[in-house]
């Protein structure tokens, strides 16, 4: 691939984009060139908005031979079709959280990537923030001693009027596939391994909702060496999401640790805040820091990989497999299972 910018195009028009567009806009090598959508006027919505100068369907954009790469931001369900449609039709594809409902679904999607030479990368963003840098550099010089317990939560409390996709049952929801696997992809950043075991109970139909999915869930994971991860994720009670690593010799506070910008570092000999801001250039836009996971991508694609070094296949299955394995034992399965 040549010196000339990246050619994306959007597949969907939904909630996310609008926030990843504010980062993709602080990316100079790239250009934003169409955006899909199963009803043109969401599409045309968002081309209005940000400037987008063509607006087509699903079909159309894949079959355009100058778009090199597609964002596949659309529900759970949909990712593996859509992103599987896209790389027989030769786009590298970067694909929303949790890449797949399930670890056998991603690893088909993998494979037709291997198959197509294409790129193919899970946007856990949380993994690209110049603070997930210094918090790798951080526990790799032992600030902490040992890593012996994390804990970490994301939730908050919706309703199914305000967010239909978390509380719908046909589009995989509940908290796990939505925020949980934030705290197992961060479980894996800090640990830089699977665990051997995991457990952990979920909350289903509890109140007057009567939601067929997880409302809210707590899990443990347990490593080799006897470390503990012990992780909480909610679509129906607000906690503050922060995680907490506490170590032999000290222990660090990463508060919203899945778009983290800084951490506060205890030891007997040191007690400081370490920051890393999401740096803007573009005044009234406020990117929450979806640009260094689009320039990696960038970066991929211009070094002809199928994968990336950093959010790597087997990661990404890693976690899925996880939640595969509460999700049995919850019992939590969905109707199209
Ligand atoms: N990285 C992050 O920070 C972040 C934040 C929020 C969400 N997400 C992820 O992004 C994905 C989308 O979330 P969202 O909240 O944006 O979802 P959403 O608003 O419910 O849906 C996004 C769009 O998907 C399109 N779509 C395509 N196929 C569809 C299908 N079969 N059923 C329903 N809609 C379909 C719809 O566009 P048309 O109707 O116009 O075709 C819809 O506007 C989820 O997987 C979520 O986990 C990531």
């Amino acid at each position: 691939m040549g010196k000339e910018k990246i050619r994306w195009g959007l597949l969907g028009a939904g909630v996310i984009i609008d926030r990843w567009i504010k980062g993709a806009m602080q990316v100079e090598d790239m250009e934003i060139a169409a955006v899909a959508s199963r009803t043109a006027e969401s599409a045309r919505h968002m081309a209005e908005k940000y400037g987008i100068p063509e607006v087509m369907s699903y079909g159309e954009l894949l079959g355009r031979d100058d778009i090199d790469a597609v964002y596949v931001p659309v529900p759970h369900t949909a990712h593996k079709d859509l992103t599987i449609r896209a790389l027989e039709a030769g786009k590298n594809v970067l694909v929303e959280k949790p890449a797949a409902v399930t670890a056998a679904d991603f690893e088909e999607m993998a494979a037709c990537a291997k198959k197509n030479g294409k790129f193919l990368m899970e946007a856990v963003w949380t993994r690209f923030f110049p603070l997930a840098g210094k918090l790798e550099e951080v526990l790799k010089e032992g600030a902490i001693g040992d890593l012996r317990l994390m804990q970490s939560s994301f939730s908050f409390r919706s309703t199914p009027e305000a967010a239909p996709r978390l509380f719908d049952p046909a589009r995989a929801g509940g908290a796990l596939l939505d925020v949980g696997v934030y705290d197992l992809h961060f479980a894996d950043m800090v640990f830089g391994r699977q665990p051997d075991a995991i457990t952990g109970m979920a909350s289903m139909d509890t109140d007057s909702l009567h939601l067929k999915v997880d409302e809210q869930n707590s899990f443990i994971a347990r490593y080799e060496n006897g470390a503990l991860a012990v992780m909480t994720s909610a679509v129906r009670t607000t906690m503050p999401d922060t995680a907490w690593l506490f170590g032999t010799e000290g222990s660090i506070e990463i508060p919203v640790f899945w778009k983290p910008q800084k951490m506060h570092l205890v030891t007997d000999t040191r007690d400081e805040w370490i920051e890393a801001p999401v740096s803007q250039k573009i005044e009234g836009i406020e990117d929450e820091g979806y640009q260094y996971e689009i320039r990696h991508v960038n970066d991929c694609i211009r070094s002809g990989l199928t994968q990336s070094p950093v959010m790597t296949w087997e990661k990404t299955g890693n976690v899925l497999t996880l939640c595969d394995q509460l999700r049995a034992r919850w019992g939590l399965r969905y109707p199209f299972e």
